[in-house]
């Protein structure tokens, strides 16, 4: 451990010298970043008030720009906090990171990491005619993440939200205001469909799937995140199920379902073996992600 005065004096050394300290201190990086690096690069430029994409245009001068000695003493503050109680670093900044854009975050919500920001990214396409999605339904909003990136992809959509718990939805309504889509995202309180009104021409969740038993596997960092957010049932899939089952109903005829399962993505084909999911690739990791289109789920439950 260092003392106060000997500090990194500058950004790149500062986060040479986090990353040491993450890795001596074990913890586990999946809440946004996947090494280190990154997450020191995002700690500390955070902290400092610095816009991390301005190394690349002049990595030079951003990486030797002197830090001012309080800023170095706050970053510590932090990485202590992220190493002893293996808090996740987007709960500690009270920010991240989805499909290019920030969103506020706290215990009260998922850290977003779905692989959902890739294919939001490229509008859905060769999936969807984008011009043809008006009305989207996200089911276990969160924090708001997917509906409020879905609602800023298709500008002239309509994007009901509506997530099992109130605490979550207040969350979401930051996020809303946040990024000034109140008119266009609609946030629900709903135990899934059960509340949902009409129907869509995309339907997409991320809900949680994380099998009960596994709780025990799991890096400590998940231990801060909201078990309603994470698990769904002895195999982790109660509330994918429940969504594949009703699905049909709220989707129009050209509509498609877009589901997230993770790891479970073997166990859920297996359990809807008439199904004909489309599993997608994505160039920056994830996986467990299925496209269903409304012809499919209707002629295969
Ligand atoms: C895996 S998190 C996803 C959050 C966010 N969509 C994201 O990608 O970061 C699952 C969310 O589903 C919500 N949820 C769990 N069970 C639900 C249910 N039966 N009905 C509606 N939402 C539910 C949780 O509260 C949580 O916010």
């Amino acid at each position: 451990m260092v003392t106060r005065n000997e500090y990194p004096t500058t950004v790149g050394g500062m986060i040479e010298w986090c990353a040491q300290e993450l890795e001596r201190g074990d913890v586990f990086c999946g809440h946004g970043t996947d090494n280190v690096i990154d997450e020191a690069a995002s700690l500390v430029c955070a902290v400092a008030g610095l816009e991390h994409a301005a190394a690349i245009s002049g990595p030079q001068a951003f990486y030797t720009r002197a830090l001012p000695g309080g800023v170095a003493v706050a970053i510590n503050g932090m990485l202590r906090q992220r190493i002893e109680q293996r808090l996740p670093l987007p709960y500690l900044l009270k920010e991240a990171w989805f499909a290019g854009l920030p969103f506020y975050v706290d215990e009260r919500v998922l850290v977003p990491r779905s692989p959902f920001a890739e294919l939001i990214a490229a509008h859905f396409e060769p999936w969807l005619e984008p011009s043809s999605v008006r009305r989207i339904l996200d089911i276990g909003t969160g924090s708001g993440c997917i509906a409020i990136a879905l609602a800023r992809a298709f500008p002239a959509s309509h994007v009901v939200a509506v997530d099992l718990m109130p605490d979550a939805l207040d969350v979401a309504r930051i996020n809303v205001t946040r990024h000034a889509v109140q008119d266009r995202v609609e946030l629900v309180q709903s135990d899934l469909f059960e509340q949902v009104e009409g129907t869509f021409d995309l339907i997409v969740s991320n809900p949680p799937y994380v099998a009960e038993g596994e709780v025990t596997e799991l890096p400590p960092e998940y231990s801060h995140e909201p078990n309603v957010g994470l698990f769904s049932g002895a195999d982790g899939l109660d509330s994918s199920r429940r969504i594949l089952q009703d699905a049909a109903r709220y989707l129009t005829d050209d509509g498609m379902l877009a589901i997230e399962v993770g790891d479970g993505a073997a166990r859920l084909d297996a359990a809807f073996s008439k199904l004909g999911f489309i599993w997608l690739e994505f160039e920056s990791g994830g996986e467990g992600v299925a496209l269903l289109s409304a012809a499919e789920l209707r002629a295969g439950l």
